[in-house]
């Protein structure tokens, strides 16, 4: 989400004659987006303004703006903190921040960070006609595309609440568009993204009638758009997954057989001290279903170590749902204590070598299982999207999420499909060549 938000920053500013460099040190504006998510994040931030207070001191002109959720959660204390920055943009305000840095230069306000329970995600139409530094190659062919965002979970360990405030949902018809247009500069796969996709159209109509309008029911809109050939969404909590959506899989064939499925911990005890409100059982049940509806269906994770309170027996559980659920890969976390949260107030903290040492236990065995699963695709045939040339070949995109990478004489384009044999596997990627 914070991809596109930058992309709708430089946009913006391009809109009101700002000229982008990709040379920092030739900058006269500097804006950080940033993320909260976990206290790694959150130091990276910090020490970049720290390189930055001394690139303000040569060059004392130059504006540092400070956007996203560091900005949302430390709002004034960063100013305090951060002197030499000029400007703190929540999460709400990025849209505004040409007119916010217009009014700066004459009325001098500095924090707008205030979050409202009314807000509504802006209509935005991209401007498909420049690429801006902050997208990639791939992304004249594949792009996101923002469905809601904020979230009312509260689970006990996440800043989202308070950083994006609450679940808001963006209009139905503001997104098709935004599609549309997407879709006829050549954009062929979209990813729907939200904090919690499977909530949209729930906390506010969506429609201009206020018709009800559920996720599962976008993904099949959003479907019928001519050439628009591959969709994805991220990410969806399992307590709020539903057969309409899982069904999804089966009866949307544009829909990519790939599921990010945070389950965060295997065990029942700790699930419920995050206030996740699902039981390993239930989310198996739900795996199940998923790989019944779609055979072949790509499946990933979010975990997180030694949360307060974890025991050994806890991580155990960790362990055995890997054994069980057999992941294609996931994200692993060292849990880390985030501002507001309720879990910040629990005594039983880990300390920092077991959380290390269970990550690595984790991931080494993780690895194991996405490479044997990877193995699993030596001989096959996948169809790939085409999406850059590198130094060491193409690199292709499989429905399923995962990069392949093509060395060949033959000339692939990318933007197009291509049928790959694969040759070999890796941990993290697989090879192929073309048939
Ligand atoms: N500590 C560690 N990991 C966290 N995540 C969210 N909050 C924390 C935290 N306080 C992880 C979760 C989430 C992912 C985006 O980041 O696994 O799914
Ligand atoms: Fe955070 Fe996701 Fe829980 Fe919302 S559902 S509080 S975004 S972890």
């Amino acid at each position: 989400m914070n991809e596109r938000d930058s992309e709708i920053i430089a946009q913006s500013l391009s809109q009101h004659n700002y000229i982008e460099t990709i040379d920092i040190d030739s900058a006269d504006l500097i804006i950080l987006n940033t993320c909260s998510i976990r206290a790694k994040a959150e130091q990276k931030v910090m020490s970049m303004l720290g390189y930055l207070r001394k690139a303000k001191k040569s060059r004392p002109d130059l504006k540092i703006c400070v956007a996203g959720c560091v900005a949302q959660q430390e709002g004034e204390k960063l100013l305090e903190r951060m002197p030499h920055v000029d400007l703190v943009v929540g999460t709400q305000h990025i849209y505004g921040i040409p007119s916010l840095l217009d009014k700066k230069s004459y009325s001098g306000e500095r924090v707008a960070t205030d979050l409202s329970d009314k807000y509504a995600i802006p209509r935005f139409i991209p401007d498909t006609s420049e690429t801006h530094s902050t997208q990639n190659q791939n992304q004249q062919f594949s792009r996101f595309v923002t469905i809601m965002q904020g979230c009312n979970n509260y689970c006990t360990y996440c800043v989202v609440p308070y950083t994006r405030g609450r679940e808001v949902s963006r209009k139905y018809s503001d997104i098709i568009d935004e599609i549309n247009v997407l879709v006829d500069s050549g954009v062929i796969e979209i990813t729907l993204l939200g904090q919690n996709v499977n909530s949209y159209g729930k906390t506010n109509p969506v429609t201009n009638d206020g018709s009800p309008f559920s996720f599962p029911q976008l993904i099949h809109e959003v479907s019928k758009i001519n050439r628009l050939e591959r969709l994805r969404f991220t990410t969806s909590n399992p307590k709020d997954l539903n057969d309409d959506l899982m069904k999804c899989f089966r009866d949307v064939p544009k829909l990519c057989p790939q599921f990010h499925l945070p389950v965060q911990s295997g065990s029942n005890r700790i699930l419920k001290k995050m206030n996740r409100k699902y039981s390993i059982e239930k989310y198996l049940e739900l795996v199940d279903s998923l790989r019944k509806y779609c055979p072949g269906i790509a499946l990933t994770t979010d975990i997180i170590v030694g949360f307060p309170g974890e025991e050994k027996h806890d991580f155990d559980e960790t362990m055995k749902l890997l054994e069980t659920v057999r992941f294609d890969a996931s994200f692993s976390f060292k849990y880390s204590d985030r501002p507001g949260t309720a879990s910040l107030h629990l005594s039983d903290k880990i300390d920092e070598e077991e959380k290390s040492r269970r990550l690595a236990v984790f991931q080494k065995r993780q690895n194991e299982i996405s490479l044997e699963r990877n193995n699993g695709y030596i001989g096959k045939t996948v169809k790939v999207l085409v999406e850059s040339l590198t130094a060491k070949g193409y690199q292709c995109r499989a429905a399923t999420n995962h990069v392949v990478h093509v060395e060949t004489s033959t000339t692939l384009v990318p933007g197009c499909f291509a049928d790959i044999q694969i040759v070999h596997a890796g941990q993290h990627s697989l090879k192929g060549r073309p048939i």
